[in-house]
């Protein structure tokens, strides 16, 4: 056991006794391989959040009785971690990340933390793990931290203890060689969300609920689904587990935050970055049959889904009721490339980091 201070907040740190080889870098998958620790933390009513440390990574005791594993009270966030040319170690708005859980836990009847707690224990858990970080160009580590209910209660009702974990994983360039095109299937059966749910919110139900359409996708050759509003099937609103962006006649549209929506990050921020260019981006309804029109008429000039994983990825092809429509000949529009490239170059300190979103460990 060794102390480390760090800020305000003080983390015992419990090293592995069985530190593993690290990952080849050249084939890293997403979200398959754990570093050496963990962060674990508690919760009860009557102490707060306590007992916070790092611990080897490794399973988790829980009662099977415990809440989450019935009714999926449950929250997780994700973003990464880069290491620079010069070997600075760089988060991207972490903060972000931080302002969100407390988003979730409203909605989900879960603790409140406070986000300069939850962003030192993420960078405390991530020094520790440090030599993890891939260095390769397009590589990073991606972090997820989740809260589970642990009440060992078959009730329902909100459970009253909790535990706060944060893993991490060595993770690859979404693109092999590069930004790519991809097709997305036009989902009008299932939905994601509606108003009132739980969209806005980063559950793991959400997520258990999109899978249907998912495969149903994939077995049709797609790599992802572009929801539609869940009342009349007839609004974008995101694509898969990212926002999306429709650019039009010159003006970039995305959806606005209607509580059936994930306010993303990477969406926050391509909002700034078109702003800062003085592009026009309108933040406005539009229906799936406006889309197609616009393509009709020779306007739709790119389509792009933003997330934490893929950072910008263009969309090639639209399915929609099996009528197939090609965006920008199928090639990344010069929105999208900027963005990517930007926004990329911002997080791994290649470019200077004009709007302060950077935190340095
Ligand atoms: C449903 C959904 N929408 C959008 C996003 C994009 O959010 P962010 O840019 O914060 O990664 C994600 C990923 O976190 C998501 O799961």
């Amino acid at each position: 056991m060794e102390g480390e201070l760090i800020m305000e907040y003080s983390f015992p740190v419990t090293r592995t006794e069985h530190p593993k080889p690290k990952p080849n870098q050249e084939n890293l998958v997403f979200g398959t391989v754990f570093t050496d620790h963990m962060f674990e933390m508690s919760y009860d009513a009557d102490k707060g959040w306590y007992d916070g440390k790092i611990i080897p990574y490794g399973p988790i005791m829980l009662q099977p009785s415990s809440m989450v594993l019935h009714y999926g009270q449950e929250m997780f966030e994700g973003l990464k971690a880069y290491k620079t040319d010069d070997g600075r170690i760089l988060l991207f708005r972490p903060e972000k990340n931080a302002e969100r859980t407390n988003l979730t836990n409203e909605r989900m009847c879960m603790p409140q933390i406070d986000p300069n707690l939850m962003i030192e224990a993420i960078k405390a858990v991530v020094r520790v793990d440090k030599d993890w970080i891939p260095d390769r160009k397009g590589n990073s580590l991606y972090i997820r931290p989740f809260i589970i209910a642990t009440d060992p209660y078959l009730g329902v009702r909100p459970s009253k203890t909790f535990k706060l974990y944060i893993i991490l994983s060595p993770v690859g360039n979404y693109y092999k060689g590069g930004l790519q095109p991809t097709k997305i299937f036009v989902e009008d059966e299932y939905v994601r969300a509606v108003a009132g749910g739980t969209g806005a919110a980063k559950v793991g139900g959400n997520y258990a609920a999109s899978l249907k359409a998912q495969v149903k996708a994939a077995e049709k050759g797609y790599t992802q689904v572009l929801w539609l509003d869940g009342v009349e099937r007839k609004y974008v609103e995101e694509i898969g587990t990212s926002n999306a962006f429709f650019k039009i006649n010159g003006e970039v549209i995305t959806s606005p935050l209607t509580g059936s929506i994930l306010p993303g990050i990477t969406r926050d921020s391509v909002i700034h970055l078109l702003k800062h260019w003085g592009m026009k981006i309108t933040e406005k309804r539009i229906t799936i049959q406006e889309v197609y029109e616009a393509h009709a008429e020779g306007k739709l000039e790119e389509v792009f889904a933003t997330g934490t994983a893929a950072v910008i990825s263009p969309v090639g092809e639209l399915n929609w009721k099996n009528q197939i429509i090609s965006i920008n000949n199928n090639e990344i529009g010069v929105v999208s490339q900027r963005l990517y490239d930007t926004i990329t170059g911002i997080q791994t300190g290649r470019l200077d980091d004009i709007f302060g979103w950077t935190v340095e460990l």
